[in-house]
């Protein structure tokens, strides 16, 4: 049996078949909202996403796009009050798609503004190079390597080195160690973080909570894929985590319980790892 799409929209609410065609034939360049941030290849009309997810959903559904590319799915379904999920292979997608989607407050907003405002003069292409190692192992700086466009990364790398004076970078670190002492009774001394938090403003906001950061990354630059020194770390606490049932099936339908089954793994674990110490030490 064949459905054609006409049928399957008329089963949802008829008045859209129209809507719908002519949003597949719709030809306009991709603009609007955060649309234009980068222009990732292949994209869907934003107006053939918003009408499909018009069509097939209601406000406070998920949207799911596998594919999500430059993210055009997820700033409609997030724009029409749907909750917006993605996935991509590529780490391209993914950062591009994670910058459409996210929301500043007023505050963040006027703080990058002001950020932005005191970069001019640090933009001096007389200014010694900075190498952005993250950006070149992600492969972000591809198509501006040549002769024609070095005067663009150099500009982008000498504003990714005073990223460490964006305000909104400081509070999170804050507001996150502040956070982490509280849930863990002031008891965490060292924490590894990446590149984004780099510089004497970050590790000063942890070390007002008494967090140690130590910024993980590569010596130079690399080609493909290359683990992060200390990445095994996540990844251990990962496999331990998977080795609990409970935690390694969907079975809970709270937050605060798959939480606090995780407090009570990870308590068995580290109990486990200090009767081997006390005793070693007996
Ligand atoms: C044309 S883009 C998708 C556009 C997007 N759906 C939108 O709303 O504009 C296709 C994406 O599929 C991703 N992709 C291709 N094969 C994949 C796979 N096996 N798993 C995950 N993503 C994949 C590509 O990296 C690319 O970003």
């Amino acid at each position: 049996m064949t459905i054609s799409i006409r049928d399957l929209i008329a089963d949802v609410n008829p008045d859209l078949f129209d809507n719908f065609i002519a949003a597949v034939h719709n030809r306009r360049p991709v603009q609007g909202f955060t649309h234009n941030f980068y222009r990732y290849p292949a994209r869907f009309s934003p107006l053939f996403a918003r009408t499909a997810i018009e069509a097939f959903t209601e406000p406070g559904d998920i949207v799911l796009d596998p594919f999500m590319g430059g993210g055009t799915t997820l700033v409609e379904a997030r724009l029409l009050g749907r909750q917006g999920i993605g996935t991509d292979i590529s780490s391209l997608a993914t950062f591009v798609s994670q910058v459409k989607t996210t929301t500043l407050s007023g505050d963040a907003i006027a703080g990058i503004r002001s950020w932005a405002a005191q970069l001019n003069d640090k933009l001096n292409l007389r200014n010694p190079p900075q190498r952005a190692l993250a950006w070149i192992e992600h492969g972000y700086q591809h198509n501006i390597n040549s002769k024609q466009t070095w005067p663009l990364r150099k500009t982008l790398e000498l504003a990714l080195a005073d990223i460490d004076n964006l305000p909104t970078i400081r509070e999170e670190v804050r507001k996150l160690s502040e956070e982490i002492q509280r849930a863990t009774g002031e008891n965490v001394e060292l924490a590894y973080v990446d590149q984004g938090y780099t510089g004497e403003r970050a590790s000063g906001f942890a070390a007002e909570h008494g967090i140690r950061l130590e910024v993980v990354k590569h010596e130079e630059a690399k080609r493909g894929f290359v683990l992060l020194p200390r990445r095994w770390v996540v990844e251990r606490d990962f496999a331990w985590a998977s080795r609990f049932r409970r935690l390694v099936k969907d079975y809970e339908r709270l937050p605060d319980t798959v939480a606090g089954l995780h407090f009570v793994a990870f308590a068995c674990l580290f109990l486990q790892q200090a009767v081997g110490i006390l005793s070693a030490g007996s």
